[in-house]
């Protein structure tokens, strides 16, 4: 399928669509061995061979990013007076066109998947495909004693859950949907509000091996497994 130029270096990182704009109007970007100076030029970037100064680019029709994103930082992709989850990103993941699978509130910590895949985004984050989220949350009151049994027969509304205790004031939570603020409204109902709160596990997707901040690119494997764990694998 063929593609804006402009449109192509900007999903390979190489910056925002304007900036991107200015490499090629500067003559830095050669396709096929031309030098193009329009940035509307269409090209098939699967089948083009693009460079940059003479550096061949590789191209990756889509971009899977897990962010162990840190409290105090929002869920979007773009915000004039607050850090966002795009901005935590080092430069060799940053993609103009990388998008947050659902959303953690400011206040929680934990795994973060990004993506470019329009589809994979829209069936993890959809009901239908009940991708599990696990979450590790400490509470500011003591668990009552029938809380896994409340959790399992669905508290407050919301879809059944399962409710693994740890101690009077910690507890692992499995859900299958993603409504917001649920794990907080969850416990609030219980009567033991959360004071903090990570998320560990998202479908295949484990946080470990990553610092509060901390980012990498998906394994193969894991993004082979995501794909099977809604049907486009
Ligand atoms: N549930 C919440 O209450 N907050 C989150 O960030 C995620 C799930």
């Amino acid at each position: 399928m063929k593609e804006r130029l402009d449109r192509v270096l900007a999903h390979l990182g190489l910056g925002t669509r304007k900036e991107v704009g200015r490499l090629i109007r500067a003559g830095e970007v050669r396709v096929d061995g031309m030098v193009v100076r329009d940035r509307g030029f269409k090209l098939d970037p699967e089948a083009a061979r693009i460079e940059l100064r003479g550096e061949p680019l590789h191209y990756a029709r889509h971009f899977y990013v897990l962010l162990y994103k840190p409290a105090g930082v929002i869920t979007a992709t773009r915000s004039d007076s607050e850090e966002t989850v795009l901005d935590l990103l080092p430069n060799d993941l940053w993609r103009d066109d990388l998008r947050p699978v659902g959303r953690l509130d400011r206040d929680t910590e934990g795994l973060l998947l990004l993506t470019t895949h329009g589809t994979l985004l829209h069936r993890l984050t959809h009901p239908r495909w009940k991708v599990a989220k696990v979450y590790y949350a400490e509470l500011a009151a003591d668990l009552p004693a029938d809380a896994t049994r409340r959790f399992a027969a669905g508290i407050a509304g919301f879809a059944p859950a399962g409710l693994e205790v740890l101690s009077p004031r910690a507890a692992r939570v499995t859900l299958r949907e993603g409504k917001y603020h649920q794990v907080r409204r969850m416990f609030a109902a219980l009567g033991s509000p959360v004071a903090y709160l990570l998320r560990e596990g998202f479908g295949p997707l484990e946080l470990q091996g990553l610092e509060p901040g901390g980012a990498r690119s998906l394994e193969p494997r894991e993004v082979g497994a995501l794909l099977k764990a809604v049907d486009l694998g």
